[in-house]
């Protein structure tokens, strides 16, 4: 595969979606609307020790299998088309995202209290003075790196206070972010648990700290919770924290950077949104559908079984193009159009549903909302000022650089930091 502008004359008895080369221009939404109309689902064949994999792009069939972990395992393959995942299966069993209940149950519920939509209201101001910030940052020069200077640093703020890291150690955990996600993109397993390894050792100093005196951060709720009577291992808290490190700003930043550029491509879209804040909600719902920045996760079948009719054998592993069904017709009507205004938009961009449904979508919304109300409000003319560049990757749908420009603005907060 050199090209990937053109899937109508593709051979699906040949695709394998585990080549980036179809990934280059992001998710391949024209591959996967055929594979979803002529091979559904789609058996993906690989060479090597790898047995393969069925694809899945109809929303009916990835929310099949989301709501039956009994039947399809997230811990006896791991969660990856392969097992070269982001990191070794056998660590990724040890976080929650690659654990199967009744374990996967009992330690969810350990961070499920505090990721409530209640308790993510309450952050809505100290957010709004983050993102007061970083505009205040950027509007007066009147350009921007988007990636870098806002999409980037809100979540990373976020999710660094959230934690309990100093502000200062925020551009370690970036890096480590970045590790985990180029990982997950050249399924470099080794590379991950790198980036683990580290954040391990750097873990030490803080849940020292924390042990001695703790606070409300979400490391001090690691290193104090009970499962079943137990206090999490130290594995469980390193690989804890990194799931939330990870999942807490790669997908946000790249929601943000892939929903700005929606918004410029598509003024009329923008306009509507423009002195309208109220229509903020829905757009941003459009946004997580039109840029779905999870592509994919799998599962293992624990047994002989049939996803809505498609028989499926015991080990076969089964991948669940996300993307691919927030873009199902069976969804929404005109899945191609991006349409803020689009009545009640539908999207599998935290999952199918399931017990794994994603445990900061609240968080995640909140952020979102507050950042397109107040860029809508104080930066309405943001255009492209130079080439987009984006990591090619299978698994997230992801911007790397967007150059922008628009009118200088006034400073609105203190600019003390
Ligand atoms: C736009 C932003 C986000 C998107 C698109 C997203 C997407 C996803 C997806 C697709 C899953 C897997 C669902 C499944 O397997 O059924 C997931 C799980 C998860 N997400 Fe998010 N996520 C986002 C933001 C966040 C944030 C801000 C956090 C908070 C730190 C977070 C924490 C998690 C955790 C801990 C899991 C694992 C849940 C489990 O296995 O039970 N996510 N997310």
């Amino acid at each position: 595969m050199t090209s990937t502008t053109d899937f109508t004359e593709l051979d699906l008895d040949k695709v394998d979606l585990t080549d980036l080369a179809y990934f280059q221009d992001g998710p391949p939404h024209q591959l996967f609307a055929r594979m979803r109309s002529e091979a559904n689902p789609h058996w993906n064949a690989l060479t090597g020790d790898e047995p393969g994999f069925w694809s899945f792009t109809k929303a009916t069939d990835i929310a099949a299998i989301s709501k039956d972990p009994a039947t399809f395992s997230s811990a006896r393959g791991g969660v990856f088309a392969t097992t070269r995942g982001a990191a070794p299966v056998e660590v990724l069993r040890e976080v929650i995202l690659g654990m199967d209940p009744p374990r996967h149950t009992a330690q969810r519920n350990v961070m499920q209290v505090v990721f409530t939509p209640k308790l993510m209201r309450q952050k809505e101001s100290a957010i709004r003075s983050i993102v007061t910030e970083l505009i205040d940052d950027v509007i007066e020069k009147g350009e921007c790196d988007f990636v870098d200077d806002i999409a980037v640093e809100l979540p990373l703020r976020v999710i660094a206070d959230m934690l309990g890291v100093p502000q200062e150690d925020r551009r370690q955990l970036f890096e480590w972010t970045n590790r985990l996600s180029y990982a997950a993109a050249t399924a470099d397993p080794d590379m991950g648990l790198g980036a683990l390894m580290e954040i391990s050792g750097y873990l030490t100093g803080i849940t020292a700290d924390r042990k001695a005196n703790p606070t409300d951060d979400l490391v001090s709720r690691l290193i104090t919770a009970e499962v079943d009577g137990e206090r999490l291992t130290e594995p469980e808290v390193t690989f804890f924290f990194g799931l939330l490190m990870f999942a807490g700003n790669d997908t946000t930043r790249n929601t943000a950077s892939g929903g700005m550029r929606a918004l410029i491509e598509n003024d009329a879209e923008r306009q509507k949104l423009i002195g309208n804040p109220a229509a903020i909600p829905n757009a941003i719902e459009e946004m997580l559908r039109w840029v779905n920045p999870v592509v994919y996760f799998s599962r293992t079948a624990q047994k002989d079984t049939d996803v809505n009719g498609h028989q499926i054998r015991e080990g076969e592993r089964v991948v669940m193009w996300y993307s691919a069904g927030s873009r199902d017709p069976e969804l929404n009507a005109e899945p191609d159009t991006f349409d803020v205004s689009r009545h009640r938009p539908m999207h599998q961009a935290f999952g199918g549903g399931g017990p794994h449904f994603c445990l900061g979508n609240a968080l995640a919304k909140l952020e979102l909302r507050v950042l397109f109300e107040e860029l809508t409000r104080r930066i309405p003319d943001m255009q492209f000022a130079g080439p987009i560049t984006r990591l090619t990757s299978n698994f997230s749908n992801e911007l790397t650089s967007m150059p922008v420009a628009f009118t200088p603005g006034q400073r609105e907060g203190t600019g003390i930091a």
